[in-house]
């Protein structure tokens, strides 16, 4: 016998919406639903959605200005001063020991990479920039990929699948529908590329805090995971693989992810609402 875990309260005090009808029709049946607080009221949509301009802007400047010869402590001096300059605070500096405002991340490392002066960027190299941003409390989050001058063809088809894979995770991400659809197509849609998808880090709930639930893995079966509904807002960030999709943490750091066969990583990213429509993004 299991004692099932009710989260989506009966309201005692108004009449049932045709929301809280359908939430709690796909609770009965057993599945995960949210609970109250991970449905963002208008206002605080309108607060990330001011956070996510900002975060976009940042992305913008570093699109414009990245190069090769370029080292990616500069790339954090660049996201650092335009967040300040916008009366916004870099989400990573300091969250849970993180050192710098972003994550840089090259080649074979996923993410989570620290900007060093020592890391100068090549003509060839792919990088990801993920920038996240705290503007009057409100949490944004979104992460790009640049090529430095002309790569290999197999590494532009890696950069080109990952940002396939983040639209098509869009795509089918429905109100109504579950967080296990969203890694379902996207790892079939790497898969049929010949890549691979990292199971270790997820896409996130966001907004009034970094990491919020539901998790958002980008691999799974459909109709699993969390009852995606109108008003919440989250992270699609697949990191697809051009080799396995085993990766490790480095000891001296204990940050930057880096693929078990070194070999090279792409992800991109976005903060989402859930509409009444579908997604809309808000870090754009
Ligand atoms: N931006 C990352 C994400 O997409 C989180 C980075 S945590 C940090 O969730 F501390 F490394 F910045
Ligand atoms: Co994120």
């Amino acid at each position: 016998m299991r004692l099932f875990k009710h989260n989506w309260p009966v309201p005692k005090d108004r009449e049932l919406t045709e929301m809280d009808k359908k939430i709690l029709f796909y609770q009965q049946r057993g599945h995960l639903v949210p609970t109250p607080s991970l449905i963002k009221t208008p206002e605080q949509i309108e607060g990330i959605r001011r956070s996510g301009k900002i975060n976009t802007g940042v992305l913008d400047l570093v699109a414009s200005e990245i190069k090769a010869g370029m080292s990616t402590a500069q790339i954090d001096k660049l996201v650092y001063e335009y967040t300040c300059d916008h009366g916004a605070i870099p989400a990573p500096l300091n969250y849970e020991g993180f050192p710098k405002s972003v994550c840089t991340s090259v080649n074979e490392v996923v993410c989570h990479g620290i900007p060093s002066e020592e890391e100068i960027l090549e003509e060839g190299d792919i990088i990801n920039v993920d920038v996240s941003t705290i503007l009057d409390g409100y949490y944004s989050d979104a992460s790009r990929m640049f090529i430095i001058g002309k790569t290999t063809p197999e590494k532009e088809k890696l950069v080109r699948v990952a940002k396939e894979c983040l639209e098509i995770g869009m795509q089918v991400a429905k109100p109504y529908s579950f967080v296990g659809d969203i890694g379902h197509a996207i790892e079939r849609h790497a898969k049929k590329n010949g890549f691979s998808v990292v199971r270790d880090l997820c896409g996130h709930g966001v907004g009034l805090e970094f990491h919020e639930d539901p998790e958002v893995p980008h691999f799974g079966k459909k109709g699993t995971g969390m009852l995606l509904v109108p008003g919440m807002v989250f992270t699609i960030e697949p990191m697809i693989n051009m080799g396995t999709w085993k990766v490790f943490v480095d000891e001296e750091d204990d940050w930057t992810v880096v693929t078990e066969d070194e070999l090279p990583s792409a992800q991109w990213e976005h903060t989402f609402l859930m509409t009444e429509k579908g997604l809309q993004i808000l870090t754009y």
